[in-house]
């Protein structure tokens, strides 16, 4: 049976009605049209599907959708501002840290969380943070040169 809450997505509010199995990552891509984020392995393991939640990494593919009821969720649609692109997504521009693309938004929304808990992680901790997230095109020197690059910008 479905339930009907609110959450904040990018700083809007929506109402959504779903059933308690539906998946956050089903509600944003399907029910929101928010298609940035990603569905890849569906149980934990890719990253492929990360958002933030009040800040926090979260997988949307294993959080139900209600369990986001009145919570402010980011995703990589909302990380610009006014049209100007974040500090970590012009890094991982600037390092040309992507092939297909497909787990960029993850990436870029892991990243953006390691400075949040850690404003100044040293390279084991910004290894052993991203180690959560998968690239099937294995373009991890590129993604890891820009996540160091965004930790050196987050510190000037
Ligand atoms: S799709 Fe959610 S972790 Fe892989
Ligand atoms: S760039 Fe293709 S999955 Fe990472």
């Amino acid at each position: 049976m479905d339930t009907s809450f609110t959450l904040t997505v990018n700083g809007q509010r929506h109402t959504v009605a779903t059933d308690s199995q539906r998946s956050l990552l089903h509600v944003l891509r399907e029910d929101l049209h928010l298609t940035g984020t990603k569905a890849g392995c569906g149980e934990g393991q890719c990253g492929a599907c990360t958002v933030l939640m009040d800040g926090k990494r979260e997988h949307a593919c294993l959080l139900p959708a209600r369990d986001a009821a009145g919570k402010s969720i980011t995703t990589i649609e909302g990380l610009n501002t006014a049209g100007k692109l974040h500090p970590v997504q012009e890094a991982f521009l600037a390092e040309g840290a992507m092939q297909c693309g497909y787990c960029t938004p993850g990436m870029i929304l892991s990243t953006v969380a390691l400075l949040r808990e850690k404003p100044a992680p040293n390279d084991a901790e910004i290894l052993s943070w991203m180690d959560a997230q998968v690239c099937r095109c294995c373009g991890y020197p590129r993604i890891l040169s820009a996540v160091r690059r965004a930790v050196a910008e987050a510190k000037r």
